[in-house]
């Protein structure tokens, strides 16, 4: 995003004005992006702690003109409800960030339930990441909200006990990430489909990794960038609904279409780092608990899932299964690479048609395969 002069003066003037009168009334220059939040209990006693992300901006544009010539220009012409659902999925990629902002989640279902969260970034614009103490929560699902947000869920849950982190783009959701027009057509306007039989295995996980009726904590770490929320949870929620969690995504302020996309696109290191730093923060969060990682061979996730796996064991990384995806590099030596010091009984490969027997590997009683 560049900053011209206007956009400058503009994001001052709301500063100022919402510093001045407050409360405000219902405010309809600015919006947040709420992200769903992870709760956990860092002393073990009841107490929990979320784990919360949001973005601060000035209202949407309606149209985004650098997307609307890219879309248009690499999808050949794309007709006009398509390019009107692309505008909606994408439409925070058009927001300006704003800094220095302060907002306040209204909390159900806990003892805290106003909590003002840090002043939104500077450099990384309207971005604030926090852990925020809300007391002991009666609901096992509470809600959080900003008042210019849609309210979202906290998924907390108790120290101990099973997870599961998994891939999205190609380990359960349809996404072809290997050929570039496919991808954009995916993630622009086509109606998101499920791989195939995963939101059945998905669902008797939720089941099979109950333990001490503990329900598995499902986490949804993906690469993509947190513009894509709404799109990305909306699919989980119309195809999970059994298997729900947060979803972790990454901070991208990208300044043009081609930028975003060529991100998603990209099978570079980035990527690597950024999640292997989640696993990290989720370990953090969840340090006794144990986790089955899920993940597909068409980019990095076996690399990742090996590097988590020696960095915290067994103790942590219980299981790693891996879809093997059509076109991407599924070589042993790939796999060796990636896998080298994990033991081979805790690694799975499975191609989409072996989908529906994952369900019957006792993983709850210490069987990866
Ligand atoms: C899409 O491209 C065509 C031909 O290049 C052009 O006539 C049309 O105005 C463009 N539409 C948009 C929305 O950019
Ligand atoms: C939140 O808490 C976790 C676990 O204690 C910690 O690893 C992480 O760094 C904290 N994050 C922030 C933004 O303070």
């Amino acid at each position: 995003m560049k900053f011209t002069l206007v956009t400058w003066v503009w994001i001052v003037a709301v500063i100022v004005l919402r510093s001045r009168a407050r409360p405000l009334p219902r405010r309809s220059l600015t919006s947040t992006l709420l992200l769903n939040a992870l709760g956990f209990q860092p002393r073990g006693d009841g107490k929990v702690t979320i784990s919360i992300q949001a973005f601060a901006h000035l209202a949407t544009p309606e149209s985004f003109s650098p997307l609307t010539h890219f879309l248009n220009s690499t999808l050949h012409q794309i007709h006009g409800d398509h390019m009107a659902t692309a505008m909606q999925r994408f439409n925070l990629f058009g927001a300006v960030g704003i800094p220095f902002d302060k907002l306040t989640l209204t909390v159900k279902g806990c003892e805290e339930q106003d909590v003002e969260l840090p002043r939104t970034g500077f450099k990384d614009l309207g971005i604030v990441i926090a852990n925020v103490s809300v007391g002991k929560c009666q609901s096992s699902l509470p809600t959080a909200k900003t008042d210019n947000s849609d309210t979202v869920t906290i998924f907390s849950s108790p120290p101990t006990g099973l997870g599961i982190i998994s891939d999205v783009d190609d380990t359960i959701k349809v996404t072809d990430v290997l050929e570039f027009q496919k991808m954009l057509e995916n993630t622009a306007y086509k109606d998101p489909v499920p791989v195939a039989g995963m939101p059945d295995l998905y669902h008797s996980l939720a089941k099979s990794l109950t333990s001490y009726s503990i329900p598995p904590q499902f986490i949804y770490l993906s690469d993509s960038p947190f513009q894509l929320f709404p799109f990305l949870n909306s699919f989980l929620e119309s195809h999970f609904p059994a298997s729900l969690g947060p979803l972790l995504l990454q901070s991208l302020s990208a300044t043009n279409p081609e930028e975003i996309f060529n991100f998603l696109f990209d099978k570079s290191g980035q990527k690597l780092d950024f999640k292997v730093e989640q696993i990290e923060r989720i370990h953090g969060f969840y340090p006794h608990k144990s986790f089955l990682v899920i993940g597909d061979s068409s980019k990095q996730d076996p690399e990742v899932y090996g590097k988590a796996y020696i960095k915290f064991g067994s103790r942590f990384i219980r299981c790693i299964w891996i879809h093997l995806v059509d076109g991407a590099d599924n070589s042993e030596e790939r796999f060796e690479k990636a896998f080298r010091g994990v033991p081979d009984d805790t690694i799975l490969k499975f191609s989409t048609s072996e989908i529906p027997r994952l369900q019957n590997i006792d993983v709850a009683g210490g069987k990866c395969k």
